[in-house]
């Protein structure tokens, strides 16, 4: 059996061993880490869709087979079983906490539910108009300003307060949230209540008013655990690379997580789920049953919004649980959305259509959980933000890994320089 442990590159009639890196499910990875410094050669890897940046324990993909893990956990049995704060504690500290366990970080959450008072001026100073996950980031970034004792350079600095910069960011991100939903439409803010779960605290901080409180209807509560539970992490995506590549300069969690929540915006990535509702109004108001859409996107003129992946080349296993959840949470609230239809008949027709299939696109995360979101009457603007808010446990989870690795160690990759080569200063009256 030859030895999987080294592999040789051949380059100019020199030969180079690259150590091959295994990990705990079997995939095998070249260790190129001094490759620049043995042969004078970089390797190149537009996106990194073949390059892994770090080990990380937090959570295994497997996109062939549509597996996803926390911490070794299958996400079918989280979703079935646990709920979001408790997946939050397995993602963040590598184990299902006990019940003495998760009743102190259930408290801790509660305790740091509240914002600073005066950041409701900084809310003030904003456009009533300004896009959600715009102040999001600009809030999270904040809270280094208003807590600055939990804001430490980590990698030379204290760490003791991890625990509570984690609860902080976790449980201000609800606050954050409900304000500059209820400010954006001039309502009153609702404080959070010590009495209320972590679900229920922020739909009732959206939704209740001075004078009736939000009774939230518990089928409502397991799909908003449920959706933040599907997000809590997702290895080494877009966004949690770029909280893994701030956190490498020894910058503090929030203004990690702040750097996380500009790179979800996009809508290649987290702003899919936004994307993908508003694909489906404009379909509905086409009066499209969807096979226009679908003609247009195999030309190219279009992308259907909630499908494809970069790891996933299977179903995305969160798009099934999602879709199921989906459909029992409109029946359970009598509510017949025309959208969920159009979206079904669109997953019908791609996942027989060959332009899919032969790309392996399949529906992802954000093809089905607009539609639950709009269910709980969450404005369509927010759907990014509570993405957002179910990733914070895996930011918080990678910043820990960077930040706490004891061998601090900047993120800097290497590019191909394709510009100008060398080339004199020409003075202005000569150009
Ligand atoms: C998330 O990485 C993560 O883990 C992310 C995430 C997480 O939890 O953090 O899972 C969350 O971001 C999910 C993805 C949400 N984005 C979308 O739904 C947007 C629509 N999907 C795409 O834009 C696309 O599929 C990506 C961005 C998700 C993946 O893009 P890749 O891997 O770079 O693939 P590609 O753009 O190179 O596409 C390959 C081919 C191309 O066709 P050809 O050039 O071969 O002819 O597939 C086509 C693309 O045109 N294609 C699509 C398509 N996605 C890819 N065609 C139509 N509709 C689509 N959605």
């Amino acid at each position: 059996m030859p030895d999987t442990k080294t592999a040789s590159l051949q380059f100019l009639g020199k030969q180079y061993n690259l150590p091959v890196r295994i990990g705990t499910e079997g995939e095998a990875a070249f260790d190129i880490t001094r490759l620049r410094e043995q042969s004078g050669v970089i390797t190149f890897d537009e996106g990194y869709g073949n390059t892994g940046s770090c080990e990380s324990t937090v959570t295994y993909i497997d996109g062939e087979k549509g597996i996803l893990r926390y911490r070794g956990y299958p996400i079918e049995q989280l979703a079935e079983h646990s709920h979001f704060v408790e997946t939050a504690y397995l993602v963040i500290y590598g184990k299902l906490p006990s019940p003495v366990e998760r009743a102190k970080f259930s408290d801790l959450l509660t305790e740091h539910a509240a914002i600073h008072e005066r950041m409701v001026y900084l809310f003030e100073s904003y456009p009533r108009d300004a896009h959600p996950m715009a102040l999001l980031g600009a809030m999270v970034n904040a809270l280094a300003c208003y807590y600055p004792h939990l804001a430490t350079n980590t990698h030379f600095g204290d760490k003791d307060n991890f625990d509570e910069a984690a609860a902080t960011l976790i449980s201000k991100v609800r606050t954050i949230t409900a304000m500059a939903y209820r400010m954006s439409r001039g309502l009153p803010v609702i404080y959070p209540r010590r009495t209320l779960k972590y679900c229920e605290n922020f739909l009732h901080m959206m939704f209740s008013d001075p004078y009736d409180h939000y009774e939230c209807p518990p089928v409502v509560s397991r799909a908003m655990n449920l959706i933040l539970l599907l997000h809590a992490d997702h290895e080494q995506n877009c966004s949690t690379a770029t909280v893994r590549m701030v956190a490498s300069s020894g910058a503090n969690l929030f203004a990690s997580a702040a750097s996380g929540v500009c790179a979800l915006w996009g809508p290649f990535h987290g702003g899919a789920n936004q994307a993908v509702i508003e694909m489906l109004q404009a379909i509905h108001a086409d009066g499209d049953d969807g096979t226009r859409f679908i003609a247009e996107a195999k030309l190219g003129k279009n992308r259907l919004m909630g499908f494809g992946h970069r790891i996933y080349k299977n179903y995305d296993p969160r798009a099934k649980i999602i879709g199921k959840a989906c459909e029992e949470l409109l029946q359970t609230l009598g509510i017949k959305d025309p959208l969920l239809d159009i979206a079904r008949r669109l997953e019908y027709v791609a996942l027989n259509d060959s332009y899919f299939v032969d790309r392996k696109l399949y529906p992802n995360v954000d093809f089905y959980s607009g539609i639950m979101m709009r269910a709980m009457n969450i404005p369509v603007n927010m759907f990014t933000v509570l993405f957002a808010i179910g990733r914070m446990p895996g930011w918080v989870a990678h910043w820990r890994e960077v930040a706490m690795s004891g061998r601090p160690r900047i993120y800097r990759p290497r590019q191909i320089y394709t510009g100008s080569v060398k080339r004199d200063y020409v003075p202005i009256e000569q150009r």
